[in-house]
């Protein structure tokens, strides 16, 4: 791991700035006198971005859109570089050189960019997990091999990251993943198959992006989280569990060899897991969230994974067990069918079919020759996972055809 980097000069990029983490990041950081923004970068969001660029100053922005990019141009003080298309996010990183990246854009289009910041040298502070869901067998070597801290503000892994702090991995039992079980927690499956796209958006205890709101409802999102846990802590499927927790105040749990177990608790604010990141290896030097109020909480209760809820979790497990490019097809098949989803193309219960069904097709395969991009001899290189990520979105489509 690199020297950690004095927090009085910690320069930040921030990727996704417009979306959920990126704008409460920008708030937090409001307040911090010893960090500076030195980038920003969205997809298409230009009006946004204009404002958070006259507030926040950074010497570089980026849209993946050209389009947008065009209408932020003319709103850029002076000084100001703008880099546009789908290379902005590798381009603004390799420009600005940020001591941090935040990587908070959503969905495997943040893979590139990811594998960009670790090749500049800069600590990666990683909220978009599907960077390591596709591609933790690319991003986790190049982070090792460039001495690259990979650290986690997703906040189950940021609660396993903090009980994991001054403990040995052999001495580590099982790593525990909780979830609120989403918006429609309390909804039988057959209920739940024909949500609508407001009920599945509706969640209980997190405010959060689109995407990852529905992640939630199927527990997808859990199915991704195995996955990350795998690749952050190097741990195999079998010591990673997840369980329903209503209350989201505990986020994870480490239990040691000793029958010891740790949890980490916080209220449901992403701020936290920012701010812990953003200030590692220091704890955030100011209040961050508001104070627990523990009785008026009054019980914290756990539940087993059932029903569709289960079907989801063990497609995660079954990815880190299928290994090479399970992970690319399984992230690549979920977005494209919750993409379709809130377009309305399919119903709730559809997502979780659709795919279980690209993922069986999946079963075996190691190349993934009939997309644009060639896969190499080895299973697990970038190229094979890109492929492999192509093939899952057009497998969605055909089957959307249908
Ligand atoms: N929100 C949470 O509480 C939370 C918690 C844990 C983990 N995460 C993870 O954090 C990531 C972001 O989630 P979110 O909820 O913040 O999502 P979000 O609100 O949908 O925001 C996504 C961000 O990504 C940008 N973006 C989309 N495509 C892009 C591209 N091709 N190039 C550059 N930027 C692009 C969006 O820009 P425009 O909007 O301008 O197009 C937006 O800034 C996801 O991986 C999610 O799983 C989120």
């Amino acid at each position: 791991m690199n020297q950690p980097i004095d927090v009085m000069s910690r320069r930040i990029a921030i990727l996704g700035s417009t979306g959920s983490i990126g704008r409460q990041a920008l708030e937090w950081l409001s307040g911090e006198s010893g960090m500076s923004i030195c980038a920003l970068g969205a997809g298409n969001s230009a009006e946004l971005l204009a404002r958070q660029v006259r507030e926040h100053r950074p010497q570089a922005v980026g849209l993946a859109s050209e389009q947008a990019a065009e209408a932020l141009r003319e709103q850029l003080p002076d000084g100001v570089e703008l880099f546009s298309g789908p290379g902005a996010m590798c381009q603004l990183i390799r420009h600005t050189r940020p001591d941090v990246v935040l990587q908070a854009v959503v969905g495997a289009a943040g893979l590139q960019s990811t594998l960009t910041a670790v090749e500049c040298g800069s600590t990666l502070a990683l909220a978009n997990k599907e960077s390591l869901v596709c591609a933790g067998a690319v991003v986790m070597p190049a982070a090792r091999r460039a001495g690259v801290a990979v650290l986690p503000v997703d906040s189950e892994h940021a609660g396993i990251f903090q009980c994991l702090q001054g403990a040995e991995k052999k001495d580590v039992r099982r790593v525990i993943i909780t979830s609120s079980g989403g918006a429609l927690r309390n909804l039988a499956d057959e209920q739940a198959e024909k949500a609508t796209v407001e009920e599945a958006l509706n969640h209980p205890t997190w405010t959060m992006g689109k995407k990852i709101t529905i992640d939630s409802a199927t527990l997808m999102n859990k199915a991704l989280e195995i996955i990350e846990a795998h690749w952050l802590f190097d741990l195999p499927a079998e010591r990673i569990e997840v369980v329903l927790h209503p209350q989201s105040v505990i986020h994870a749990m480490v239990e040691f060899r000793d029958g010891s177990m740790l949890a980490h608790l916080a209220s449901p604010d992403m701020k936290g897991p920012i701010a812990y990141a953003l200030s590692y290896p220091d704890r955030p030097g100011r209040e961050t969230t508001a104070p627990m109020d523990l009785p008026a909480l009054g019980r914290l209760e756990f539940q087993p994974l059932t029903g569709r809820f289960g079907r989801a979790v063990n497609l995660g497990y079954e990815a880190i067990r299928r290994g090479g490019p399970a992970g690319a097809v399984l992230n690549a098949a979920n977005e494209a069918a919750v993409e379709a989803f809130l377009q309305g193309k399919i119903r709730f219960g559809e997502i979780l079919t659709l795919i279980e069904t690209v993922f069986r097709q999946a079963e075996g395969r190691e190349s993934f020759p009939d997309t644009a991009s060639q896969p190499n001899e080895e299973s697990d290189t970038l190229s094979t996972l890109l492929s492999a990520d192509a093939w899952a979105r057009k497998k969605i489509k055909q089957l959307l055809t249908k």
